[in-house]
């Protein structure tokens, strides 16, 4: 598919009267009508389309250049939709349901038939979330179906956190975006799956694993997680992600990065760094980035992959990211950077 342009509707996420929006349910009507949409939510913004309507399915994988054998999550507004879309409920998913819906979390669980086939990927699970930003919620009332929604990016590069960053990816493959501004979290959801006996973490999110085993006690952690040997057995998390055009180097030891910087530089690369705003002072670089405050890694992962983008932007050539630590939502952003990364030094 291709549009002239891309219709981009300006919503106030604070709106009390979002309901009665006439942008977002012309997008819903869109959505219904088999167009494919995207919006925000609370971690980054979706690519929506109707997850009943195979047709409006595959324009998604279209637009976004997806490999075909990745999954999409479904987006509901409501627990009672998880009905059509799933055979069983198990208490542990009840459990995380009640604790963390509407929110950053999502559920894998034994899918029904009346989801779009390629939704799936030919699996017999779903992964399925009720998200809490209020114009995706709206938005997904409105449209009366659960929409299905991967990150709203051009496969293989940073999610986006603004409208600006899905109109730099898609515009003209898309029908329209609902502009409610730059999200919150900034990276992607949990996944768990549910649809097996212990409880096993796919992707770490927006919730954290503590979190999640101060509701349900001990999960499970996918091997790939820790080592790349291990093949992730969520279809998504082997392909390469987030990565910005220059070659991205995380260092674990930061003291080591205007030696890398100083080498670069004088082989003649625009070189970046990655930092926050406690160091950025001290580095001497082309480009020095800072990424929210380290002292509070959630606005590192507000900014995140507004930053990698903005690498892009100014043509970095070569990246040196500071490594963050591994707890908390630190265990998401360093998860996304080695993801993004030609190396950890
Ligand atoms: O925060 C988010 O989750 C955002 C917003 C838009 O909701 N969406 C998002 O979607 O990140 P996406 O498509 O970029 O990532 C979905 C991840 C992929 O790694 C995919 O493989 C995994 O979820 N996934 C989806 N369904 C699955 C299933 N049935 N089994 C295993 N993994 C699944
Ligand atoms: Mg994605």
């Amino acid at each position: 598919m291709s549009y002239k342009q891309t219709k981009r509707w300006i919503v106030d996420k604070d709106d009390q009267f979002l309901h009665k929006s006439s942008e977002i349910k012309e997008a819903a009507l869109w959505i219904k009508n088999g167009d494919v949409i995207a919006f925000p939510t609370e971690t980054v913004y979706g690519l929506g389309a109707n997850a009943l309507d195979e047709e409006a399915i595959q324009n998604i994988f279209q637009a976004k250049g997806r490999p075909s054998d990745n999954p999409l999550i479904v987006h509901i507004a409501k627990e009672e939709q998880l009905k059509e879309l799933v055979i069983d409920v198990p208490l542990v998913a009840k459990k995380l349901i009640h604790a963390f819906w509407p929110g950053p979390l999502t559920i894998i669980l034994k899918r029904t038939n009346s989801i779009a086939e390629s939704v799936t990927a030919g699996l017999d699970t779903v992964g399925v979330r009720m998200p809490s930003h209020p114009i995706a919620l709206t938005l997904i009332e409105a449209a009366d179906v659960p929409i299905a929604a991967p990150s709203a990016n051009q496969s293989g590069k940073p999610s986006p956190t603004s409208a600006s960053h899905v109109i730099h990816d898609l515009n003209g493959k898309i029908a329209g975006v609902v502009d409610g501004g730059v999200t919150g979290v900034g990276v992607e959801s949990t996944v768990v799956d549910c649809s097996v006996d212990r409880v096993i973490l796919y992707r770490p999110g927006g919730v954290t694993k503590e979190e999640i085993e101060a509701v349900i006690g001990p999960i499970e952690v996918d091997p790939s997680l820790q080592a790349e040997t291990e093949a992730p057995r969520s279809p998504g998390m082997k392909y390469t992600h987030y990565a910005p055009i220059g070659q991205l180097y995380v260092v674990s030891d930061c003291g080591k990065i205007n030696n890398y910087v100083q080498e670069a530089r004088a082989k003649g690369h625009r070189v970046g760094v990655l930092t926050t705003e406690e160091r950025k002072a001290k580095y001497d670089a082309d480009i020095v980035v800072a990424c929210g405050k380290r002292d509070d890694l959630s606005t590192v992962a507000q900014k995140l992959y507004d930053s990698l983008r903005t690498f892009d932007q100014q043509k970095a050539e070569i990246i040196y990211a500071e490594a963050f630590p591994k707890e908390g939502i630190g265990i998401a952003i360093m998860n996304r950077l080695e993801k993004a990364a030609d190396a950890v030094i």
